[in-house]
């Protein structure tokens, strides 16, 4: 059975006698298989599961991204039953910033490029919101999507900074069986731009094998996955990233772990990929 939970005092009144380990699952909801992964995870690996929905509006670098996000709590609690999730907080905006709130947790470097650049503001709103909820449910582990890449960098960075004891783990990206990224935005795209958004994955992978096959300009990764991408009339590229694995600084020479990153408008709808390469030894 589901616990729905509201106010931060219900939250903490739930888990005051919750059996530990505690597994932490933050979401914005409209469930999707990918959130679900992550669901299944933290059941596996702790006694506890909480799962927090909430559409963090301090995220939202754009008014209108936020205002057209899908929203059903009707799905989003049956998903959380499916999977098996105990406590699930559900909270009013005011629960999570009340009357007064005043704090920005900001992350450095590791927050500036990439979606730190693209979405000015972006990596803030998730520090903070991450850092109240850390604080809130004190859970032995949280539970983030590699889909995210960078998001899981800045929250890792956050937590160890902070002395927050929570682990943070990250799990496997989850796809359509033609390789897009489940992600809530996908279903703003209209039926074209669904048949066309499989373009992110085929970049990736294209630019992955020429890495495999021994290309190690970055520059020349940078070109495959940026003309595989524009070959796809409804694509507009927004950047196409190698960098570094740990610094996510650009790099010319791929000569250590890297991450191939992409973010791509399909009208107004915004989707992102990524796919690691190399291995930390080298
Ligand atoms: P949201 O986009 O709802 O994603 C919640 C979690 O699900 C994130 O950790 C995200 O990386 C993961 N996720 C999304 N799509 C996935 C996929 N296809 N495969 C695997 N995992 C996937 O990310 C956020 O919300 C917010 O920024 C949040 C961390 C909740 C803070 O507000």
């Amino acid at each position: 059975m589901t616990t729905v939970l509201r106010t931060r005092a219900e939250l903490r009144a739930a888990l005051a006698d919750a059996p530990r380990p505690v597994g932490l699952v933050p979401t914005m909801g409209w469930l999707h298989d990918g959130h679900r992964a992550l669901m299944r995870r933290a059941r596996g690996d702790n006694a506890t599961t909480v799962a927090t929905i909430f559409v963090n509006p301090r995220q939202f670098n754009v008014a209108t991204d936020y205002t057209r996000y899908p929203r059903s709590e009707a799905r989003d609690l049956a998903a959380c039953e499916a999977e098996g999730v105990d406590l699930v907080w559900l909270p009013p905006v005011e629960e999570v910033y009340p009357a007064g709130f005043d704090t920005t947790v900001s992350v450095g470097a590791i927050a500036r490029p990439l979606e730190g650049a693209a979405r000015p503001g972006h990596f803030d709103g998730v520090a903070t919101v991450v850092a109240i909820l850390f604080g809130l449910v004190g859970a032995d582990r949280a539970y983030f999507g590699q889909k995210d890449a960078q998001q899981v960098m800045v929250i890792r960075q956050m937590a160890r900074d902070l002395a927050i004891g929570t682990e943070v783990v990250a799990c496997p990206t989850v796809r359509e069986p033609d390789g897009l990224a489940l992600s809530s935005r996908n279903v703003h795209l209209t039926p074209e731009q669904r048949a066309a958004a499989p373009v992110l994955r085929r970049a990736l992978v294209a630019a992955r094998d020429r890495w495999a096959a021994g290309e190690r300009s970055a520059d020349a990764l940078r070109d495959l996955m940026w003309e595989t991408l524009t070959a796809e009339r409804l694509a507009n590229p927004e950047y196409v990233s190698v960098a570094d694995g740990e610094t996510l600084g650009e790099l010319q020479t791929v000569d250590r772990q890297a991450l191939l990153s992409l973010a791509v408008r399909f009208g107004a709808t915004r989707l992102i990929d990524n796919e690691p390469i190399g291995s930390r030894t080298g």
